[in-house]
């Protein structure tokens, strides 16, 4: 049963909880879709770092294609699915990257290797050869050998404000419950959709 509350950010939270609980692994992967400048969509998982008043937050490579993407369109979709609850999560709103702050603060509690490969990868472009990689890897080890890995100007996380929320939840006999949620400035407004 889809429960009523006054904001679905907090019911969000409340279903994300029980997916961690439930989930055998990353309950907090996600699909983002984006759109290039022909209009042309492309899906692809990220983890959700963050959900709060403001949106859904996700870390990145700003010059990968979604990290472009984002600059020229800001729309996005979101789409959780919690398999073992037979629950999905749809989101629709605008993406915008976070205060550099923010992506400081988390960028420095990563693993040092992620830190590296952060430098390291350059996403979404042509790799020739996996060596290549490594030779970059290497080199960004040597550069901050003793040092701390400070945060690459290429990455950083986006939050998705949402302005659509709309909570599946898979009922019996096909009688699934749809409930959307569209934003109308600081408020919320709610109705339930045939499935
Ligand atoms: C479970 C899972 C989690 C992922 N999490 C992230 C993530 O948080 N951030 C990210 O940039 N890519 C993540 N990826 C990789 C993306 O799916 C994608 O391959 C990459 O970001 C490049 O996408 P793009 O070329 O469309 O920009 C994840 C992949 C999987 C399968």
């Amino acid at each position: 049963m889809v429960e009523q509350s006054s904001e679905p950010v907090e019911f969000f939270k409340r279903w994300f909880e029980e997916a961690a609980r439930t989930e055998p692994s990353d309950p907090n992967a996600m699909t983002l879709t984006t759109v290039d400048a022909w209009g042309k969509p492309r899906a692809r998982i990220v983890l959700l770092k963050e959900v709060d008043r403001r949106g859904f937050s996700f870390f990145t490579n700003f010059e990968s294609h979604k990290g472009r993407e984002l600059k020229g369109n800001p729309h996005a979709a979101l789409c959780f699915h919690w398999k073992s609850l037979r629950r999905q999560v749809r989101i629709e709103g605008q993406g915008a990257p976070v205060d550099p702050a923010e992506s400081d603060a988390y960028f420095a509690t990563r693993p040092r290797e992620s830190q590296i490969g952060a430098w390291a990868s350059l996403q979404s472009q042509t790799l020739p050869q996996r060596e290549v990689f490594e030779q970059r890897v290497a080199h960004y080890e040597q550069q901050f050998a003793d040092r701390e890995v400070t945060r690459p100007p290429h990455w950083g996380g986006y939050v998705v404000e949402p302005d659509m929320v709309e909570f599946w939840y898979g009922a019996n006999f096909r009688l699934h419950e749809r409930m959307r949620w569209d934003r109308h400035g600081q408020t919320w407004t709610s109705r339930l959709l045939y499935p």
